[in-house]
């Protein structure tokens, strides 16, 4: 059992919780520009499957920045990609306006960043190490990472478990003593103890109990503002994604096709497939079910749009020249298209090509306006978008 019950999460209970941080106008603790990771595909030489493919986007101090899309698209690839738990084939990830993609993995290591930047992973059973107490745990990044005594990491431990709400006797149990829910917390409590910056969660309650999640989920929003925390969550349930971030990324095969306030972006998706994969939020307007095969992440051909194979709105144009995603660079908190320009590279025949700038304080910005515009007058399709397919 989970003792620490909390009130089940609700959208007037998140909703109500003022927010400590006014993320719109705080500059970016995380910025990525162009980031990819490729995998060699075994058995054919040259072959690779671009799991995260010319990502930019950005995560402001103090955020709650969501991803959502469906499975493989490569959500953990990328999050693992930003936890310098892999190496990017290419790109940069700017941390508090250190690359740390330029850093190799040893180097990362003994930088103080890597405390700075801490992970939930989607199943604390798997996450956790068998041998370790739920003390050992926690108090392993604070002796490791955040160069703590002994004594100091002993009364971070506490201080970290009262925050969790997971009780002190708990803590001298192994994995197999504990309960989903207060083995999530431990996971928790893990990643707060070094004082993280950046909190990853991946799915962090796919693998709990419905009621459990509810709770974790919660204690998660309430930390993040009590803390003042800037927090990437990853998850399929696109309700809390609504719910719980101020911003969110769609994914689909390795690109970001849509990001922008999760409010906007979830009454209106500018994009067809954020358009159906919203759809399946109960309540949320005719379901649109797609047709046709998700097509090869091996060695796609760059200037054909990803979801050309399945888009209800798909032109034989979208497979020589898919409408740029991202305009040019932007200061955070200026209003969409208020800096014209192009993505760099990320569509071939787009506007210009031109360069946007690299300097750590811009903005690569998925423009959700500059997006309908170049559906609605390349494509002459309808804005805002028609009801695709309804059941
Ligand atoms: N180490 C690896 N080697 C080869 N391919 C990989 C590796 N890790 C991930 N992939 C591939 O990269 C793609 C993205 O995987 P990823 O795990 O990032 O997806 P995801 O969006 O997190 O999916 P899910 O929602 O199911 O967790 C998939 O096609 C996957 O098979
Ligand atoms: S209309 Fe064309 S470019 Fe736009 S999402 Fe559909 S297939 Fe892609
Ligand atoms: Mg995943």
């Amino acid at each position: 059992m989970d003792r620490a019950v909390a009130p089940p999460v609700t959208a007037g209970a998140i909703e109500a919780g003022a927010r400590a941080v006014d993320a719109t106008a705080a500059a970016p603790l995380l910025q990525v520009e162009r980031l990819s990771k490729r995998f060699a595909v075994a058995g054919r030489r040259g072959s690779f499957l671009h799991a995260v493919d010319d990502l930019s986007f950005h995560i402001r101090a103090g955020e709650s920045f969501g991803l959502v899309g469906e499975s493989g698209c490569g959500k953990s690839t990328l999050v693992r990609l930003l936890a310098r738990l892999l190496d990017p084939s290419s790109g940069r990830i700017v941390f508090d306006g250190v690359d740390l993609a330029e850093l190799g993995s040893a180097g990362f290591a003994r930088r103080p960043e890597r405390a700075l930047i801490q992970m939930v992973f989607q199943d604390p059973s798997d996450s956790l190490n068998p041998r370790f107490t739920a003390r050992d745990t926690i108090r392993e990044p604070c002796l490791l990472l955040a160069g703590m005594d002994r004594a100091s990491a002993d009364a971070r431990v506490d201080e970290v478990a009262a925050q969790v709400g997971l009780p002190l006797e708990l803590l001298s149990r192994f994995p197999h003593q504990l309960s989903g829910g207060q083995k999530a917390r431990v996971g928790i409590a893990r990643a707060l103890a070094p004082r993280p910056r950046l909190l990853i969660l991946d799915e962090p309650t796919a693998a709990l109990d419905v009621s459990v999640q509810a709770v974790v989920l919660q204690l998660l929003d309430r930390l993040r503002r009590e803390l003042g925390l800037t927090t990437l969550f990853v998850s399929h349930d696109l309700n809390v994604v609504r719910l719980l971030t101020d911003r969110v990324a769609v994914m689909y095969l390795g690109r970001i096709v849509e990001v922008g306030d999760s409010a906007e972006v979830f009454a209106q998706p500018a994009h067809p497939y954020t358009q159906a994969l919203l759809s399946a939020i109960p309540g949320h307007g005719p379901r649109v079910r797609l047709a046709g095969e998700v097509s090869s992440p091996i060695d796609p051909p760059p200037q054909v749009c990803r979801f050309a194979s399945r888009c209800p709105l798909a032109h034989e144009r979208c497979s020589r020249e898919a409408p740029p995603l991202q305009a040019g660079a932007a200061q955070p908190g200026h209003p969409p298209g208020s800096h014209p320009g192009s993505h760099p590279g990320s569509h071939p025949g787009s506007q210009t090509g031109r360069a946007a700038s690299r300097s750590p304080g811009h903005d690569l910005r998925h423009d959700r306006e500059h997006l309908a515009a170049c559906h609605v007058a390349r494509f002459g399709v309808q804005w805002p978008l028609p009801v695709l397919m309804a059941d």
